[in-house]
């Protein structure tokens, strides 16, 4: 059955007129991946067996408050347990946090382009999102954003490093913005890739909640951590605003398996292992930028593990990123193109840092 024939039943024409999330492409032949920012190393020393494990209870319903694990990633931020909320991937979250504050003619504000899955957070609820464009230089417009804020606005989305571009955005600038947002209205700061981050102006969730109770703080265990397969992500801020997120939030879905993946990824063995796999991944992250530079192209500062090639030939970008991304698929490695925009490679397998470099070289030269 076609994925476009009516319904038989009555469904929302506005959820009915909005595509669902396409995630990047999945492989068709031999290659590499680098459509969707994974963490090329397997899981860290430890979290096989724990899952092992805890699948050995699969029968059973977690418990779900998790404090273990919330108290673990509390003592990290120098909060009490209650300011943490675990959700099924952090993108659970941001579903919450715009349902729970934003409701029908309510407005939500986020960079554009930046993380796909933003357009449609507000759908459910009935809110409008507003996308304010990047920069010339693809990072935040926080003037541009300031400006758009309006009595109707209830949730600005900041997104650092920014998926798909690659810049962070620093403190300092982050604290003018801020300055010009209303006190009472939610500020989420989609930290998803903050591990790799090296710029050390950059603005880090940890130092900014104290002063900003109306900020929240996403991360996850799906890019440094390596687990996106088992979805389990995290909020930290104001309680009563991670119960109001928890309240439309879909009950338990938070797996067992995922909560003693997690806890097995936090043991002293483990961060060890965890740090000299960032450090790798940063510095492939660093050489694909370099190589990518050298061949000319504008690449955006990057402090994901990911880089970025724009669009616009005559300004160090390519020309069409569909058809960058159709020139990697037949050579068997995936990348994600945004139309118009530009081409995201994430940084991964160390043999896929030359291929990225010869099939770029390949493209350029016509
Ligand atoms: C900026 C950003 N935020 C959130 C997410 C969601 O991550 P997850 O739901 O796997 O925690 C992603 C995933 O790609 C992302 O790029």
């Amino acid at each position: 059955m076609s994925e476009n024939a009516a319904p038989p039943v009555r469904i929302r024409a506005d959820v009915l007129a909005t595509p669902a999330y396409r995630q990047g492409a999945t492989p068709t032949k031999p290659g590499f991946k680098l459509s969707s920012n994974e963490n090329p190393f397997s899981p860290l020393p430890g979290v096989l067996e724990a899952i092992a494990r805890r699948s050995e209870e699969s029968n059973r319903y977690a418990a779900a408050a998790m404090p273990e694990l919330r108290a673990g990633l509390a003592g990290e931020f120098g909060v009490s347990l209650d300011h943490v909320h675990l959700a099924a991937g952090s993108v659970a979250i941001l579903y919450q946090l715009v349902h729970a504050a934003a409701g029908s003619g309510d407005e939500y504000l986020y960079a554009w382009p930046s993380f796909e899955a933003y357009p449609a957070l507000g759908l459910a609820s009935g809110a409008s999102g507003v996308a304010v464009p990047l920069t010339a230089g693809a990072e935040h417009d926080l003037d541009a954003m300031a400006a758009a804020i309006t009595d109707r606005t209830r949730v600005i989305l900041l997104c650092t490093p920014n998926n798909p571009t690659g810049p962070a955005i620093r403190r300092a600038e982050f604290e003018r913005f801020m300055a010009r947002v209303p006190s009472d209205t939610l500020v989420v700061l989609d930290e998803a890739y903050r591990e790799f981050v090296t710029d050390p102006e950059a603005v880090r969730g940890e130092d900014v909640l104290r002063d900003h109770p109306n900020v929240i703080v996403l991360r996850t265990f799906s890019k440094a951590y390596g687990l996106a397969a088992l979805r389990i992500g995290y909020g930290v801020g104001h309680p009563a605003i991670l119960s109001a997120a928890a309240s439309v939030g879909i009950p338990l879905s938070v797996t067992g398996i995922a909560e003693s993946a997690a806890l097995a990824s936090l043991t002293p063995e483990a961060r060890t292992v965890h740090a000299e796999r960032i450090a790798e991944i940063v510095r492939r992250r660093d050489a694909l930028a370099a190589g990518l530079r050298e061949l000319g192209l504008a690449v955006p500062e990057a402090q994901g593990n990911f880089v970025w090639i724009p669009e616009g030939g005559e300004r160090g970008g390519i020309g069409d990123s569909q058809a960058l991304a159709a020139a990697f698929a037949e050579a068997g490695t995936l990348v994600r193109p945004f139309a118009g925009h530009g081409v995201r490679i994430s940084a991964g397998e160390a043999e896929s840092l030359d291929e990225v470099l010869r099939v770029v070289r390949g493209f350029l030269a016509g």
